[in-house]
């Protein structure tokens, strides 16, 4: 039997990453939102991509989460996204509501799936999906660690005319504009950007990549990225489905680590066919921990707003 992935939210991030899954064949896709016709639609035209695809995975599209039923994996995208001049942190209060459904909807039909969680503020939102549904914590993570390294990996690249394959980079923190870009752990071809670029440059790519997501909103104007953000949800499930065991930075809810207690936050975390296997704690700095502690106090400031 194929593995089975629901993406709850049909829009351009959710609609996205089921095209993704389906063409890598990783698993039949449910897409589900509340437009009426919309994610039947784009399911629809999804699968009729997969004979050209050579993909045999099936995908429909749904407002029943009936259809949802026995899921490996639940991606979690619903919600409202950022236009210009919004914070991430703006979309707080209306996407708490719709995580919590969402959340409470397909663990109904779904109880042993690993739920990945896009919507924004994204750490705080994985802070409700992990409350509403009582699983355990190494079954509840979020994207946006995958996405943001990888932004620092494009501008490293792109600076220094190498290839993305050779370029490695490591970004802590919330999902924010808080978030840690790691230079001395960021690598081309195992040697430290800081030592193949001056600190002005250095500078400058950590500076763009945390502001990577409000760079594309102010040039979309309608939303915020998705073709990024639905690549990068796209390897944390193929991470699940495939049990790689592979280290990719994740949002978790860390029991002390880095120093952090009772509180989700971007850190590198080991993924196979249980979930969260495993967080790796690397040696930080006297600076980079205390940006670490910063960047987990506003993630905490949200997550009191929301009494959870
Ligand atoms: P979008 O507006 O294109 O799609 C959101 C979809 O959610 C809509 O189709 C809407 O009908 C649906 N929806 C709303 N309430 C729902 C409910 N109760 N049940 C099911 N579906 C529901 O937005 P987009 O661009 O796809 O972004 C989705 C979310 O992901 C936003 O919150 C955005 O900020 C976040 N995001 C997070 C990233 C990350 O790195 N963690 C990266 C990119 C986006
Ligand atoms: C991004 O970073 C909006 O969180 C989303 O593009």
């Amino acid at each position: 039997m194929n593995k089975k992935v629901t993406v709850v939210g049909a829009g351009n991030v959710g609609a996205t990453l089921a095209q993704r899954l389906a063409d890598r064949e990783l698993g039949d896709v449910a897409l589900i939102d509340i437009i009426e016709g919309m994610p039947q639609g784009k399911g629809l035209d999804i699968m009729e991509a997969t004979p050209v695809e050579g993909s045999d995975a099936r995908v429909v599209g749904t407002n029943d989460y009936r259809d949802t039923a026995a899921s490996d994996v639940v991606v979690i995208t619903a919600g409202i996204a950022r236009k210009p001049g919004m914070s991430r942190d703006d979309l707080l209060n209306t996407n708490y509501k719709i995580v919590k459904e969402c959340t409470e909807n397909v663990l109904k039909h779904s109880p042993q799936a690993i739920l990945i969680v896009v919507s924004n503020p994204l750490d705080a939102m994985c802070q409700v999906a992990y409350k509403v549904s009582g699983l355990p914590k190494h079954r509840v993570f979020g994207m946006a660690g995958v996405l943001d390294s990888a932004r620092m990996r494009t501008f490293i690249a792109m600076e220094l005319g190498v290839s993305v394959e050779n370029v490695h980079a490591s970004v802590l923190g919330g999902h924010g504009d808080t978030m840690v870009p790691l230079p001395r752990y960021s690598t081309v071809a195992g040697v430290p950007i800081t030592e193949l670029l001056p600190p002005e440059k250095v500078d400058a790519i950590v500076k763009r990549t945390a502001n990577g997501g409000a760079e594309i909103v102010s040039l979309l104007k309608t939303g915020s990225a998705y073709y990024a953000p639905s690549s990068s949800a796209a390897e944390m499930v193929d991470a699940v489905l495939k049990d790689k065991h592979k280290v990719l930075p994740c949002c978790c809810y860390l029991e002390g680590e880095y120093g952090i207690r009772g509180l989700y936050v971007g850190v590198p975390a080991q993924l196979g066919a249980k979930g969260v296997e495993k967080i790796w704690e690397i040696k930080l700095t006297g600076s980079e921990r205390s940006a670490l502690q910063q960047s987990a106090a506003a993630v905490k400031e949200l997550v009191d707003v929301l009494k959870l």
